[in-house]
């Protein structure tokens, strides 16, 4: 498979901020270790860093996240908010549901989010977001978006094959991996904007109508460890997961791992 072609994602990129400064490499660690690297030094909100292939890609809970060259799309993103830290889940919901929109809009697949950064397709994740602070005086300085997409993968490991998926195996078409980072950052700048003038309130109903989980039995582990199951009824202002649990109390959480489970 071709590498990207950085002019061509140059020349159609319509941003103002993001991926105007973009770091391409053929091969990383991680995008997202080497732009919390850059973010020490003089990298400015919106530099992208992306790479074909990843060699120690991470995923959420101390998960490796498979980045092969050629068919996958590994990117990440600095944003420098100076908002307070409780708003980063809100902040990364709200993204999530931004990405989603753009890859079923580019690709026809219908595109869900599980809470709180996992992209399905047709019930199989086909990519996730992590998302990493730094902060001080409560205020986020940092905040790096890593996003990493099966893209045009003509097949997945097969210890991941009962849940994950590409796009390709999908939808049965290839995808333009520069039409879908362009398209991604362009949504991302108009999103993040829309987030910091309105906050996650604006994104609760377009998230509602992609919500994976929304009415289903899960049972999430929260960022103490503590599991705590219910029916999903939704998020709080904050984009904090609200479950109604068998008593019928609401119980809000805002870090962690959600798992569907049999009704
Ligand atoms: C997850 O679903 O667990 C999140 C996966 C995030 C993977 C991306 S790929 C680009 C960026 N660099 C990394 O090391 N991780 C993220």
């Amino acid at each position: 498979m071709k590498n990207l072609d950085i002019k061509y994602i140059q020349k159609n990129l319509k941003t103002r901020e993001f991926g105007r400064k973009l770091f391409y490499f053929e091969q990383l660690d991680s995008t997202s270790s080497h732009l919390a690297e850059l973010s020490k030094g003089s990298a400015g909100q919106g530099t992208v860093v992306i790479a074909e292939q990843q060699t120690a890609g991470r995923g959420r809970q101390g998960n490796s996240w498979h980045s092969p060259p050629g068919p996958g799309l590994y990117f990440s993103l600095l944003l420098k908010p100076e908002l307070p830290s409780i708003k980063l889940s809100g902040l990364t919901l709200a993204l999530g549901c931004s990405a989603a929109e753009t890859i079923e809009g580019i690709t026809n697949c219908p595109v869900t989010v599980k809470w709180p950064n996992d992209l399905y397709c047709n019930n199989r994740k086909v990519g996730g977001m992590l998302t990493e602070m730094q902060s001080h005086g409560g205020l986020i300085d940092n905040a790096v978006i890593g996003i990493g997409l099966n893209v045009n993968n003509e097949a997945v490991p097969l210890e991941l094959c009962d849940t994950a998926s590409s796009l390709f195996l999908e939808t049965g078409k290839a995808t333009s991996r520069e039409d879908l980072l362009v398209g991604l950052l362009s949504g991302l700048e108009d999103d993040y904007r829309l987030f910091r003038e309105q906050g996650f309130k604006s994104f609760a109903g377009r998230l509602t109508a992609r919500f994976f989980l929304q009415g289903k039995q899960a049972s999430v582990q929260d960022g103490l460890g503590i599991r705590l199951r219910g029916v999903v009824s939704g998020f709080d202002s904050d984009g904090c997961l609200l479950l109604t649990d068998q008593q019928g109390r609401t119980v809000k959480c805002c870090s962690g791992t959600v798992t569907e489970m049999e009704p």
